[in-house]
């Protein structure tokens, strides 16, 4: 009965065949585009996290939770491309797995786009602080408006994190009066990233500090620190998973993609492939200049990341400067050795870029609302359009003020793993559409198909559990309460309301596509 109300896939191709965009992309646009939406918050803010976690081991970290992402992202692309229509994972569970676990896959989407907006915030707002404010202008932001109660384990002052809830407010802003990010930009803010992280590399790896004793010991906390511990270079990997996620926005692009067969993979794979040896690089970097083993608790097990004891002993002489307890770990590894200019100028890129990821991600919250809200699982207030604009404000602004609070008032490391906990559900999903629709429709045309699907999709569910249980328990516990709290509303309103569930099926293209009520027949109840 639960699993009764799957979308006529039919139904939702009849959009995408109006909608039939242009075919423009190559597998470079595909890739800057991808890079775009990845190099963030989580290499530029949660390298010393994850250094805390495991040490020198952080470069495992890298390649573990980069190979999970390249397989996610093959599977995103065989799906995205035969199912072209916005709403992501979220719509494609609803066409293959029915209405009830679309509905969980919405509601965890909320915790990988809307909270990954507010991690990229309170990451952004670092650097704004350490570099703009203080580097610059020489002011130094009141520790209780620069940081959250949590922060520090809700020790140190912290009350609010103003520049982090005024960043998220101001691209909620530019969203509503319909701001999207071209294609220009988005190049233009790509190089200033990749720049700012070559010179990164280039610097601390021809660097007289760089040390290769400070490899050692190469894996402090272990492989696996143990489930739900959040330590180990697992547990590091579970939360710089972070550093990739938004690369499923590529997958999004695979029907404007010219010979998508060949370029989406190559868009895909190519971008992952990028970050993972950059982000690897980084950290060798980072590490091989300054060092990065965790500081320990007593009994010889590492401090958890953004704990009081953890600011307790950064405030010691004996740690001051030491990698993990940096909010701005790679301006900060730069000052360190001396490279204080390019430091500052490192920070300038993340205050320049760091916004337009924040609205990327708020931008796909906005669109998951708002597709559930015209399917009727949420009020229709939340898919009204802006006359003017014609954007979805009301959502938008929601969205947007929810993002700030948590932004004000939440540490970006749990933020981040609350993030991935959401985010992998979403993946495994996704894994799994793409195995039932093999089956359950396997002559449809598929303008990409995954490689060895039999092999690679299994190995993303794998890939998503193994990291899941490595996540802090806090952060893994969120996702079965939040989807309790979803399960609720989903048979108080959303069952009731559900134009599915009614007989009616909406094609909806976007905000500006017209709607068609096409009446079906498909079990009530
Ligand atoms: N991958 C993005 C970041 O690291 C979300 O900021």
């Amino acid at each position: 009965m639960l699993l009764d109300r799957i979308k006529p896939l039919d139904a939702i191709l009849a959009t995408a065949q109006r909608k039939s965009l242009k075919r423009t992309l190559g597998p470079i646009q595909l890739m800057l585009f991808g890079i775009g939406c990845i190099i963030g918050t989580g290499i530029f803010v949660l390298t010393s996290v994850g250094a805390q976690k495991a040490g020198p081991g952080l470069m495992i970290a890298f390649a573990i939770a980069g190979a999970v992402c390249i397989v996610a992202a093959l599977c995103y692309a065989e799906i995205a491309a035969m199912v072209p229509v916005a709403g992501s994972a979220y719509t494609y569970s609803y066409a293959t797995m029915g209405e009830f676990l679309a509905w969980t896959v919405g509601w965890a989407l909320i915790m990988e786009y809307a909270i990954a907006a507010s991690a990229v915030s309170v990451g952004w707002s670092g650097y704004f602080s350490g570099t703009i404010l203080n580097e610059f202008l020489g002011i130094q932001l009141p520790q209780f408006l620069a940081a959250g109660p949590l922060a520090f384990g809700g020790e140190e002052g912290g009350f609010i994190n103003l520049p982090a809830a005024l960043i998220a407010l101001v691209v909620t802003g530019l969203l509503i009066v319909g701001t999207s990010e071209s294609a220009k930009v988005n190049a233009i803010l790509v190089a200033i990233k990749v720049a700012a992280l070559t010179a990164f590399v280039a610097l601390t790896l021809t660097s007289p500090e760089f040390d290769a004793d400070r490899f050692n010991p190469f894996l402090p906390a272990g492989l696996f620190g143990g489930w739900g511990t959040g330590v180990g270079a697992v547990g590091a990997a579970a939360t710089m998973f972070f550093a990739y996620v938004g690369f499923d926005a590529v997958s999004t692009a695979a029907e404007e993609t010219k010979n998508p067969q060949r370029n989406v993979p190559i868009g895909l794979i190519g971008s992952l492939l990028f970050c993972t040896v950059f982000y690897i690089l980084v950290a060798a970097g980072a590490i091989g200049t300054i060092g990065g083993q965790p500081i320990f608790d007593a009994t010889g097990f590492p401090l958890e990341a953004g704990s009081p004891e953890l600011a307790r002993q950064c405030a010691m002489p004996q740690y001051a400067g030491a990698l993990v307890c940096s909010d701005e770990a790679l301006a900060h590894v730069l000052r360190q050795i001396g490279f204080s200019g390019i430091g500052n100028l490192l920070g300038i890129a993340a205050f320049l870029a760091l916004p337009s990821v924040i609205l990327v991600l708020l931008f796909g919250q906005t669109r998951i609302f708002f597709v559930m809200s015209r399917d009727g699982l949420l009020p229709p207030l939340l898919s009204r359009v802006h006359p003017r604009f014609r954007t979805p404000h009301v959502v938008t602004a929601i969205t947007g003020i929810a993002v700030a609070v948590a932004a004000a008032f939440f540490p970006v490391g749990q933020l981040a793993d609350i993030s991935n906990a959401g985010t992998l559900y979403a993946f495994l999903m996704v894994a799994t559409a793409v195995m039932v629709l093999r089956r359950r429709d396997p002559t449809r045309e598929r303008s990409f198909r995954v490689p060895f699907v039999w092999v690679v999709a299994p190995l993303t569910i794998v890939g998503c559990v193994l990291l899941f249980f490595n996540l802090p328990s806090q952060a893994m516990l969120f996702l079965p309460i939040w989807s309790a709290i979803g399960i609720v509303i989903y048979f108080l309103y959303s069952r009731r309301n559900s134009h599915l569930g009614r007989g009616i099926v909406e094609v909806i293209d976007d905000i500006e596509g017209e709607e068609k009520t096409v009446p079906i027949d498909t079990p009530r109840g």
